[in-house]
Order: C-alpha cells, then sequence, then structure tokens
C-alpha cells in the first residue's frame, strides 16, 4: 500500500494490518471450525461481522476452503442456491483440481451461465431442468461433502430466508444441514432480533444447532492503539485522550469509527486535537444531512418523528412512557407503538439491551443519531 494510503477501511477488508484485534473472536471461530461446530454472528449493522469472516477466510489452516455469500438480496430458496453456487464458481480458483471438479459438477447440472458485464465474473443460475430445490441442494452439499479439503459456508444477512415465499425454510435448510460432517456453517446477521428467532426461540429448528457470538464494540484499548499506530506511520500525532472523545462520540462503534478516523486522516493535520475531530465530524455531518432529510420526505411524519426522538434522547426504554412522549409531541401510545413497529420492519430502529437485560431502542446509525442531536440543539 502507498504511503498516502488512507489505513481506515470503510467497505472491504484490506488485510490483517489494517484489520484491529477481534482476536477472541477469530480463536472461536477457529476452534469452530476445528470442532466442526457452525456458529451465529449477530451485531448490529457495521460492527464488523463481514469484515471478521474475510479476516478468518484469510488465515484459514491448510485444506480449507471458505466461501461466502450474502443472501441480502435472494428473494426465494432458488435464489439462494443460485448465489451458493456462483460464488462457490467464483471462490474457487478454476484451474486448481477441487476448481475443476466445481466446474464438472455444476456442468452436470446443465446450468445458465452468464458473466456479469462489469466484472466478468460468472453469473450461474440453474434452469428447471433441475426439478425442484431439494435436488438441487442436496448435490450441492454432496459435492462438497465429499472433497478432501474442509469447507466453510459463510451465509451473510441469513435472516432474509425469513422473507422467503416458502414457509419454514430454516427446517428445510437445517434437514440437509445436519447430515454433513465435511462442510461447516457460519450465519451471521444484522436483523439481531430476527436472528435470535431462528437461533434461540426453542420451537425452532436451528435452536441449540450453533455456538454464539454476539459481536460487541472493538476493545477500546486496542482500538486506541490501533488509530494511534496507523497516524504515527504517517508522522501524525493523536494523543490518546482525543482518541477517547472520538470513541465516545462514535460509540465505538466499528464504521463510524473508522469513518471519523478516515475523514481526520484526510485532513492531514500534524497534531490532532479535539477540534480537529469535532471539524471531520462536521463536515460528515453536513455531508449526509441530505441522506437524513431523504429520510424525512419518504417516512409518515409521526415514524419521522419518533425516530428523531428516540436518535436525540439515545437510548429509549419507555417510548410510551408520558415524559417522552409528550416532550416530543408524539401523540398516542398507539401512535407510538405503530410507528415503532414499523421503523422495526424498516430495519431504521435497533432494539439493544442494557446490561441488567432492560430493553431499550435506539436508531441504527450513529451519525443520524449525531446529527439530530446537533440539529437540535437549542
Ligand atoms: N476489526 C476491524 N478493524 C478495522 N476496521 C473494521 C473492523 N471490522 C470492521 N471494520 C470496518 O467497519 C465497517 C463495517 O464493517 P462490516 O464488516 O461491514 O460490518 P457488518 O458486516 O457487521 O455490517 C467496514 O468499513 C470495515 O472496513
Ligand atoms: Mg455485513
Amino acid at each position: 500500500m502507498t504511503e498516502d494510503f488512507n489505513p481506515f477501511a470503510l467497505n472491504s477488508y484490506f488485510g490483517a494490518s489494517y484489520f484491529c484485534d477481534r482476536k477472541n473472536e477469530l480463536n472461536f471461530l477457529q476452534k469452530n471450525i476445528k470442532n466442526r461446530n457452525s456458529t451465529t454472528l449477530i451485531s448490529q449493522r457495521r460492527m464488523g461481522k463481514t469484515s471478521l469472516i474475510q479476516h478468518l477466510f484469510h488465515s484459514l489452516p491448510p485444506k480449507h476452503i471458505g466461501i461466502s455469500i450474502d443472501i441480502m438480496s435472494t428473494t426465494s430458496r432458488r435464489d439462494l442456491l443460485n448465489t451458493l453456487t456462483t460464488a462457490i464458481a467464483i471462490n474457487v480458483p478454476s484451474q486448481s483440481s477441487f476448481g475443476k471438479k466445481v466446474w464438472d459438477f455444476i456442468r452436470s447440472m446443465q446450468p445458465n451461465i452468464s458473466f456479469d458485464p462489469l466484472t466478468g465474473s460468472p453469473q450461474v443460475s440453474i434452469n428447471i431442468t433441475t426439478p425442484n430445490d431439494d435436488n438441487y441442494i442436496e448435490s450441492i452439499f454432496n459435492f462438497l461433502e465429499i472433497q478432501p479439503q474442509k469447507i466453510v459456508i459463510a451465509i451473510d444477512e441469513f435472516q432474509q430466508i425469513l422473507n422467503y415465499p416458502e414457509e419454514n425454510t430454516d427446517a428445510w435448510l437445517r434437514t440437509f444441514i445436519q447430515k454433513l460432517n465435511n462442510v461447516i456453517f457460519i450465519f451471521s446477521g444484522s436483523r439481531t432480533h430476527l436472528m435470535s428467532e431462528l437461533f434461540s426461540n426453542p420451537a425452532r429448528p436451528f435452536y441449540r444447532s450453533t455456538q454464539f457470538i454476539n459481536l460487541e464494540k472493538i476493545d477500546s484499548k486496542e482500538y486506541t492503539k490501533f488509530i494511534i499506530k496507523h497516524f504515527k506511520k504517517s508522522k501524525r500525532k493523536i494523543p490518546s485522550k482525543i482518541v477517547s472523545e472520538i470513541l465516545d462520540w462514535t460509540y465505538g462503534h466499528t464504521y463510524y469509527v473508522q469513518a471519523l478516523c478516515s475523514r481526520i486522516y484526510d485532513m492531514d493535520v500534524q497534531e490532532i486535537d479535539s477540534q480537529t475531530w469535532k471539524t471531520a465530524a462536521y463536515e460528515i455531518l453536513k455531508s449526509e444531512e441530505s441522506v437524513f432529510l431523504k429520510f424525512r420526505d419518504l417516512l409518515p411524519t409521526n415514524q419521522w418523528k419518533l425516530m428523531k426522538a428516540i436518535a436525540i434522547e439515545s437510548k429509549v426504554y419507555k417510548p410510551t412512557a408520558n415524559k417522552f412522549t409528550t416532550k416530543h409531541k408524539l401523540g398516542t401510545s398507539a401512535t407510538v407503538l405503530k410507528s415503532l413497529k414499523a421503523l422495526i420492519n424498516k430495519d431504521m430502529l435497533y432494539i439493544g439491551y442494557s446490561e441488567d437485560e432492560q430493553k431499550f431502542y435506539s436508531t441504527n446509525d450513529v451519525f443520524f443519531e449525531r446529527w439530530a442531536q446537533w440539529r437540535n440543539y437549542p
């Protein structure tokens, strides 16, 4: 990476030296793979699940193959299976002996193969000659099961299966997955209440079938060292006191820490102080303002008012409490509850639990929260 490369990754994995900590989570995942246990990885959006999986896949032991898919855009079981087959085709180098076997296998299923006009990468879609999805999934898993390599499949945004027209897709998947020995899964998702429904509800088939990781924010000591190290590499000073102000303002929420540090890094200031990060924060909120105002146009008024009110209070434990609804002129409890449900379904609110297990609501976007507080400042 060139000297002026901005080390704070925002949308992709840049490699181990740009990846901060997560040693415990990595050890736990590696141990699960060794013991052939599948893992469920949940966290709020942008906390670092996808990056952790990429980091894991960058250091898999020999004779292991990592395949990761994101099923957020899939709308049916067939979609899921096509996405999986495409990922297998893309992740395995076609010239390798396993790669050749992969392509022989795919061809045996009479696929339609198209190439992405922009990236040139193969897009596989299996045509209707394969009568049903049961045969299709069984063929894929049987193929992977007989390979000499251990296969690790990471399915990102797994809760999406709950949106398929076919009911009980978790039960359907479970019947095939539980027969496997050579394939280990990592199920990850940002809709924490839906992921808990799938994996912690005793009435559901995946109940107690995986090991859990609730991905929290990165340890602040480790993150402070990481941030200071990267600024120092480009001969700039950032006192740890300033780093803790940054971690406070972003709640230590990975993406937002990265975004603020990335902005400060681009400011090219030699000695970073409180005013430096506040200027960077102000610039970010200004640049995001049009997006936030779009929310106002897109959301029904009651939902917008509730979202802004929750953002201003940061965490709301009793959204129908008189004090809260009066202060923010939110109307009746029924109105608030209706808006609350709608905002959760739109993934604009996050349901969290305090240390003493009190349920609270907060917005799913730290910058939106800070913007609402800033704009609300008298
Ligand atoms: N351990 C880490 N060290 C540095 N940056 C990270 C780390 N984990 C995540 N990030 C950055 O934070 C952002 C959000 O991470 P991501 O993996 O996409 O979150 P999620 O999948 O939970 O939504 C990305 O920009 C990523 O580069
Ligand atoms: Mg992700």
